[in-house]
This record gives structure tokens, C-alpha cells and sequence, in this order.
């Protein structure tokens, strides 16, 4: 197994839940200085990474939804919970010396670079860790679009999906059901029929549509980053075409 990344540049999606660690809301010091560390030792390896971060750890738009705001205000509010949690994993960089820039979708200039997409692809030559805020910059788009549209972008080679606590994706939720199966390899559009919780099924659309593998896996499990990034097949990777599965 050759320790050289197989891909140069990826587009981790991190879920804003990885940041709480047991906590039940906000982010946990020690869970960021571990995914901090893991970052560095990815950037060490000489990938490219960009990164899309949540906010469900500090408000989930769909919820506040459910709570009786308007869909469109919570999910701007949720949008500003994703620039936090980039503020703190910059913060969480910097203090291991690890260059990384944030840019938000929604101009706060004050606090972070604005999204342009030359800019980012200039700060991952220079090998920078360019984390993207602020989702979309649009409502009804969820932070898992946000991460297909900007890999696209960028011209990733592929997603990197990680999960908080599960090891990929399975036939069933695997909450609260031992019998879910984990599925190994699946092309998106059997994802899609099959209605499995990859990413939401725009974000699916879009990398379908566009040939970009998605690699799920656990995040909790340390080196697990550095471990799809040298090719091991861990968790379910998501392939246009069932034959792609072994090459990708
Ligand atoms: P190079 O041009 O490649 O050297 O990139 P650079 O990002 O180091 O240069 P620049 O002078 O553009 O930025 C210096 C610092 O200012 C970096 O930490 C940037 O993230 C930050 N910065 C740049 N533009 C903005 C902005 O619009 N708002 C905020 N808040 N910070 C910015």
C-alpha cells in the first residue's frame, strides 16, 4: 500500500456534530485540537484539503425551522453557526502551525475572506487549509451541497464524508438497529433510489452528475483521514460506476 495520497486535492466535509464530541451542543476543545492534529498530519502528507464545516452542533436550520422561524431566517442562522465552528478549527490550526484560511459565502469581511474561488485554489497550492463557511450562502441548500458545489469548484478529486460516530453508510439507520449492514461500495444513483442518508439528495445529484467519488467514513477513529487518503478502502465509497469501485 503505497503511503502517497492517491488524490492531491479532497474536500473533507466535516459535520459540525464532530466538533461536539459527547457534548450535547457547542464544540469540544479536545475533540478540535484532535481533529487539528489529524489535519496536520494530513497537510504533512502534502494533500490539498479544503474543508466544509456544519453548524448543527449550534443550530440546525431545519430545526429552528420546526420551532416556528422561518425556514429562510433559520437557515441563515444556521449559517453563521458553520462561520463560528470555521473560526474555531482556524483557531485550532493555527495553534499547531498549521496555514489555513477561512472564506464565508456570505461577505463578513471583518472576520474572514470572502469566498473567491481563484483565491482558494490559490491558498491550497500554497499548501493552506481553506475551510468554506457559511454553506452555500443560500437557504434551503444544506452544508452537504455547499461541499459538492465547492469541490466542484476547486476541482477536487473527492469528498471526503466525515461521520461523527458510524462507520460509512448502511442498509438501515444504524441507530438503534444492530442488524444495519454496512454498505462497502455503492454508485450514487443506487444511493439515491434506495433513499440511503449519504448526503441529502441534491448534494448526491450534483456529484452524480459530475463523476466525484464520495468516500464515508468515521472520523472518530484516529488516522482515518490519512487512511482514505492512501487508498485503503475503509467505509463506503460512493462511485458513478459499479466498476469504478475498485479503481477509485
Ligand atoms: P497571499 O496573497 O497568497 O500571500 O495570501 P494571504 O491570504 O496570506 O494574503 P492576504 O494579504 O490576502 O491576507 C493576509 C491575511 O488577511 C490572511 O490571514 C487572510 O485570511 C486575511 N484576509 C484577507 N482578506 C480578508 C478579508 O476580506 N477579511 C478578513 N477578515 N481577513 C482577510
Amino acid at each position: 500500500m503505497t503511503q502517497q495520497p492517491v488524490w492531491k486535492r479532497v474536500l473533507l466535509k466535516l459535520s459540525g456534530e464532530a466538533l461536539m464530541g459527547d457534548q450535547k451542543y457547542g464544540i469540544d476543545p479536545e475533540r478540535l485540537r484532535a481533529i487539528a492534529a489529524e489535519l496536520g498530519q494530513v497537510m504533512a502528507c502534502g494533500s490539498e484539503v479544503a474543508i466544509v464545516v456544519g453548524g448543527g452542533n449550534i443550530f440546525r436550520g431545519v430545526s429552528g425551522a420546526a420551532r416556528g422561524i422561518d425556514r429562510a431566517t433559520a437557515d441563515y442562522m444556521g449559517m453563521l453557526a458553520t462561520v463560528m465552528n470555521a473560526m474555531a478549527l482556524q483557531d485550532a490550526l493555527k495553534k499547531i502551525a498549521v496555514d489555513s484560511r477561512v472564506q464565508s459565502a456570505i461577505d463578513m469581511q471583518e472576520i474572514c475572506e470572502p469566498y473567491i474561488r481563484g483565491r482558494a485554489i490559490r491558498h491550497l497550492e500554497k499548501g493552506r487549509v481553506v475551510i468554506f463557511a457559511a454553506g452555500t450562502g443560500n437557504p434551503f441548500f444544506s452544508t452537504d451541497t455547499a461541499a459538492a458545489l465547492r469541490a466542484l469548484e476547486i476541482g477536487a478529486e473527492a469528498i471526503l464524508m466525515a461521520k461523527k460516530k458510524y462507520d460509512g453508510v448502511y442498509d438501515a439507520d444504524p441507530e438503534g438497529n444492530p442488524d444495519a449492514k454496512l454498505i462497502p461500495s455503492i454508485t450514487h444513483r443506487e444511493a439515491l433510489e434506495l433513499g440511503l442518508r449519504v448526503m441529502d439528495s441534491t448534494a448526491l445529484s450534483l456529484c452524480m452528475d459530475n463523476r466525484l467519488p464520495i468516500m464515508v467514513f468515521n472520523m472518530s477513529v484516529p488516522e482515518n483521514i490519512r487512511r482514505v487518503l492512501r487508498g485503503e478502502h475503509i467505509g463506503t465509497r460512493v462511485t458513478v460506476e459499479a466498476e469504478d469501485r475498485e479503481e477509485a
